[in-house]
């Protein structure tokens, strides 16, 4: 059953492992550079920190506003609009260097995947996905312009899928005929393809497809790369660094990321193995199932801020 989007609640996931990750210390700025819905500002709030509340969703910064109007009034709190791969641009210069925590709880809010872009394959809605509107590049888009070969990769890549060549073959012939728009025409394709290689799994069969346009959509990993790029410079000495992710493609570039800091001796302490959410709270929020966090404390600020503009 398809949830009514304003009534679903948002839960944030794995929070107390957030807080203690963060250190939150009242007074000491934080960036939530994924805030959503803003569970986690919220929280980070209420244990005395400040925020800078980032997310390049129009529809979230709007939600945002008015959620913590009174703690825009005090100061509390900024918010802004904008991608976390140009944080260095979204924080102030004086703030650089000075951030105590850098919060990233990445992939989508239910208000996305229960909203009109086109991010779950149980609703009907146009191929959209994008996360920003100022992004020119949509689902659909790619869908209907990649070659076959792009589209393999895609599907291949971002979305370790089994069938991405006779997905990406069978896209090719259906778009011959007629444009893809909708989820349920791709969702009716991937589907197609499945039942034809007699393959059954316990997803759902446009699962993977689902993902890997998400992720291509929104440069999901690059963005990310360049996020925690920009998170180590604005953190100070002792800042944390503290990411959830939820698909092993992320994961792997956050450990890699935090592994490199601790040779280059820039962090001072990373979490070995990821923080995972235990039985009760998956059972109360079944999204926090595949979130993993990992936390990275930084050990020195080397990086001159003004050589960055
Ligand atoms: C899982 S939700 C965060 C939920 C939030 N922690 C809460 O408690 O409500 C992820 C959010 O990150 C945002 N987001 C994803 N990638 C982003 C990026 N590169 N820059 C800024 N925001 C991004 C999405 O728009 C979405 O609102």
């Amino acid at each position: 059953m398809i949830p009514d989007k304003s009534r679903v609640r948002h839960i944030p996931v794995l929070l107390n492992e957030v807080l203690s990750g963060l250190e939150v210390e009242p007074g000491g700025w934080f960036v939530d550079a994924t805030a959503g819905r803003g569970g986690h500002t919220k929280a980070i709030l209420e244990s005395g920190g400040k925020v800078i509340a980032l997310d390049q969703d129009q529809d979230a910064i709007t939600e945002l506003k008015l959620k913590f109007d009174q703690e825009l009034k005090e100061e509390r709190v900024v918010i802004k609009e904008g991608n976390f791969a140009n944080l260095l641009s979204l924080v102030d210069k004086e703030r650089i260097g000075k951030i105590s925590g850098v919060l990233f709880d990445l992939g989508m809010s239910t208000q996305q995947i229960w909203g009109p872009r086109g991010f779950s394959f149980l609703k009907s809605e146009a191929l959209d996905m994008r996360m920003s509107l100022t992004n020119e590049v949509t689902a659909a888009k790619i869908i209907n312009n990649y070659s076959r070969n792009e589209l393999y990769e895609i599907f291949r890549r971002l979305g370790e899928e089994n069938l991405a060549g006779p997905i990406a073959d069978a896209i090719f012939r259906a778009r011959a005929i007629k444009r893809i728009e909708t989820t349920d025409e791709l969702v009716e394709i991937v589907v197609g393809v499945y039942h034809q290689a007699h393959v059954q799994q316990k997803i759902h069969p446009a699962t993977r497809v689902f993902q890997a346009l998400r992720i291509a959509v929104n440069r999901e990993l690059e963005n990310l790369r360049q996020g925690l790029e920009c998170a180590w410079i604005v953190l100070r000495s002792g800042g944390r660094c503290v990411v959830i992710s939820f698909h092993s493609l992320e994961d792997r570039i956050v450990k890699q990321f935090f592994l490199n800091k601790l040779r280059l001796g820039e962090a001072e302490s990373v979490t070995k193995q990821p923080i995972v959410a235990n039985r009760v709270e998956i059972k109360s929020n079944p999204a926090a199932r595949s979130a993993k966090l990992r936390i990275a404390k930084k050990l020195k600020y080397e990086q001159d801020a003004k050589t960055l503009f």
